[in-house]
């Protein structure tokens, strides 16, 4: 950790270039591959998994330092009951299939979203996870698991109302950086880049907060063909954007 309490990252590049920090995804487009096909949502959830691994892998090697997935909505759970079984399947199986994997791969995996409500056996997985990687300092795998940005807003508000009414904090001293500090993840920092699969260009309820300043790239194709060619290719979109971060001092991608 830094002094400022941010973890402190290595640098990675993409053809030279450094990559950014943090690359948050919206996997989506999995229905859409299936249909294209003739084939059942769920194998295009499944092939959506065969798409995730190969991208941790790939931002692992291009030294992202973390990369948030949106891998269930806290409005999915309004999908039919049999999509949502699949779906919490395929993460149950991803964490016992994969967490060997991506420990051996030194990266860390971290959860956003609210646990509270969720099975218990899924609530042991999510936790057995961040445990067994708590030391690695490779990638951090961000998975924003029945997440919402509302609802995690709403939980930091709840968290400084406590504290207010608990006589711990004044509320005139709740600034928008001490409300950053009471979200699920308060040390990591913003994400440089959203990216959005399936060409569907809003945010959908994800890091609402922390996307104030990231640049949105949306890509055509659908979550099964994501890649580390696609992921480059969004990573070099990015770099073509100029941050201002509301100022007059233009600053490229980094
Ligand atoms: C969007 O496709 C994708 C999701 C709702 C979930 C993303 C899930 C995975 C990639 C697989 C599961 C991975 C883990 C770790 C649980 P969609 O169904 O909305 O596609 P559509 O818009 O084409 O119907």
């Amino acid at each position: 950790m830094s002094a400022t309490g941010e973890v402190q990252t290595k640098v990675g590049s993409v053809d030279g270039f450094e990559s950014p920090r943090h690359v948050a995804i919206i996997m989506d487009g999995n229905g859409r591959w299936a249909a294209a096909r003739g084939l059942p949502r769920v194998e295009g959830h499944r092939r959506g998994v065969e798409a995730l691994r190969k991208t941790v892998r790939a931002a692992n090697e291009l030294g992202i330092s973390f990369l948030t997935i949106f891998s269930f909505s806290s409005e999915n759970w309004s999908r039919p009951p049999s999509e949502i079984r699949d779906l919490l399947r395929l993460l149950r199986r991803f964490i016992r299939n994969d967490l060997v994997d991506l420990h051996k791969n030194n990266i860390r995996v971290r959860v956003i979203g609210e646990r509270d409500d969720l099975d218990p056996d899924i609530r042991r997985l999510l936790q057995e996870a961040e445990d067994l990687t708590r030391g690695n300092d490779g990638c951090t795998l961000v998975v924003a698991f029945n997440y919402g940005a509302r609802q995690e807003i709403a939980r930091a508000a709840r968290r400084l109302a406590t504290e207010v009414a608990e006589g711990r904090l004044k509320a005139s001293d709740i600034t928008p950086e001490l409300l950053s500090r009471h979200l699920d993840a308060p040390d990591i920092p913003d994400p440089d880049v959203i990216i959005r699969t399936s060409g569907e260009q809003r945010l959908s309820n994800f890091l609402l907060w922390q996307s104030a300043y990231s640049e949105l790239v949306f890509v055509p194709i659908n979550w099964p063909d994501f890649d580390r060619a696609a992921l480059e290719g969004a990573i070099a979109e990015y770099r073509r954007r100029e941050r201002r971060f509301g100022g007059l001092i233009a600053q490229t991608g980094s």
